[in-house]
């Protein structure tokens, strides 16, 4: 296969011998069988990838103290150790190639996270007119924004055609039209991937599973409608069909299901007499590699996830060599969560603790369900420590509860914690760096918390804790 692009040694890549397992997901977890690391401290390897332990106990991220971060910022407190997401970021880029690497702005999004990404080359997942504006406010390449959504309306559109996006992910058979109309009106021909539901299990939470065939996202491939939708975008003089794309969820850690997914999108280019033409040239996996958040937890590394697709796509595509598929292929994907979530902690502040005898032991934060909506979501759990003392033993079972008017408002159930924690002290929750700040509310009028970046013994804030003007500001 030769690949024009220099970013894209995808035929360089090392060729594993090694099967593929299909370990089980941690999304949930039954509170009632208690963290797999009972009374023992966190695992180190939760926490984000540049953290050390101070003198006295305490965590520092990017060499700076999470106690001092408290202290100058207050809590709740997102704190994301910034070298990791870039480290993490040249990981997947070794696979692929920088600009095929792009980061879905879902999942953590801000001005800096935007130019972080920009820096490091990737490209930009956007699936909404707020995440476009955005991308564009902070002066982001739109050649390297692929727009997403499955609801996208008629001003997103105009607004990513007018800017000049790279790729627009196409949805439902009226997205085409609407997107054949308004490319004649702005005088552009956009390039597009048609989304594909593979209709591969991802073995993850059904509210993050998105490839299977009754999903809301992108066209079936065994019912016919992927191919369909393909050559309605072929036949018109008014787009270019640049590629396929498939997402099979979220939080995923069964790498044939990625493998499988990447056969179905070969498969599927196979067929298209573009594709063999070499009109076509883009097969996007989409995201959703999972992440370790409890020690149990086995999730597939960076490396192994490039080295099982890579693998697996360029397999496929020998064996479609026939269908002369193995002209130049642009291997893309689209890593959210996998990127940021174990660069990040939240740290609160203890508020009030009830005890319920022989029942729960509550301990109440200063945060909840409007910095972390997950686990109410989807059942999401995660461990709990004291950064002051990251090493102490967690003995004793709490609940970590938020302050708002649900009783569904729990942070971690049947959390493993330290001995005596007490009102006042400080408690994180570990690998929150996905999908926490970016579902965020104002529920209870509760103000979104501040969001900071620590690096090389500097912390800058990147996203200002809200205030009570701010909530007020849209009253008329
Ligand atoms: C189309 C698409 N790409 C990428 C992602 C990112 O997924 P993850 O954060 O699991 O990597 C999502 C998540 O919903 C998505 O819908």
């Amino acid at each position: 296969m030769s690949m024009p692009d220099a970013e894209s040694p995808v035929s360089e890549s090392p060729v594993s011998e090694s099967p593929v397992s299909a370990a089980p997901v941690s999304t949930s977890r039954d509170p009632a069988k208690g963290p797999d690391t009972a009374a023992a401290p966190i695992d180190a390897r939760l926490l984000p990838p540049n953290h050390d332990i101070d003198a006295s106990g305490a965590l520092r991220i990017g060499g700076v103290s999470v106690q001092e971060l408290a202290e100058v910022y207050g809590t709740p407190l997102f704190i994301y150790d910034e070298e990791g997401i870039r480290q993490r970021a040249r990981a997947f880029a070794q696979w692929f190639g920088a600009r095929n690497v792009t980061y879905a702005s879902k999942a953590f999004a801000c001005r800096a996270m935007v130019e972080l990404v920009d820096e490091e080359g990737l490209s930009l997942d956007v699936s909404t007119g707020g995440e476009l504006d955005m991308a564009l406010r902070a002066g982001f390449d739109p050649a390297r924004i692929v727009l997403h959504g499955n609801n996208k309306s008629d001003a997103e559109i105009m607004t990513a055609l007018a800017a000049g996006v790279g790729l627009v992910v196409v949805d439902s058979f009226d997205e085409i039209d609407r997107l054949v109309r308004h490319a004649r009106s702005v005088g552009t021909i956009p390039a597009v991937l048609v989304r594909v539901n593979p209709g591969v299990e991802a073995h993850t939470h059904d509210y993050i599973t998105t490839g299977l065939a009754d999903s809301k996202f992108g066209f079936g491939y065994q019912n016919g409608q992927a191919s369909l939708a393909c050559e309605a975008v072929s036949r018109s003089n008014d787009l270019h069909l640049a590629g396929i794309h498939a997402h099979i969820g979220s939080q995923v850690f069964a790498l044939d299901s990625f493998a499988r997914s990447a056969e179905v999108l070969v498969e599927l280019a196979a067929d298209l007499d573009r594709f063999t033409e070499h009109e076509m040239s883009v097969l996007d996996l989409g995201g959703g590699l999972g992440v370790n958040y409890h020690a149990g937890d086995d999730a597939p590394s960076i490396d192994r996830y490039g080295t099982t697709t890579v693998d697996a796509f360029n397999a496929a595509l020998r064996g479609g060599a026939d269908h002369g598929l193995l002209g130049d292929i642009r291997l893309m994907i689209e890593p959210g969560r996998s990127l940021v979530a174990p660069c990040a902690i939240t740290v609160y502040r203890v508020g009030t603790i009830k005890d319920i005898p022989g029942i729960v032991r509550y301990i109440a934060v200063d945060g909840g369900m409007s910095d972390n909506l997950r686990p109410s979501l989807y059942q999401a759990d995660y461990e709990v420590f004291d950064p002051t003392r990251v090493a102490a033993p967690r003995p004793e079972r709490a609940t970590i509860a938020g302050k708002h008017c649900e009783q569904g408002d729990l942070i971690v159930k049947n959390a493993a914690v330290p001995a005596d924690v007490s009102i006042g002290d400080l408690v994180a929750t570990a690998v929150t760096g996905a999908y926490g700040y970016s579902m965020a509310s104002n529920y209870n009028k509760v103000p979104r918390p501040a969001v900071v970046f620590v690096r090389d013994g500097e912390h800058r804030l990147v996203i200002r804790r809200e205030t009570f003007d701010d909530l007020a500001r849209l009253d008329c």
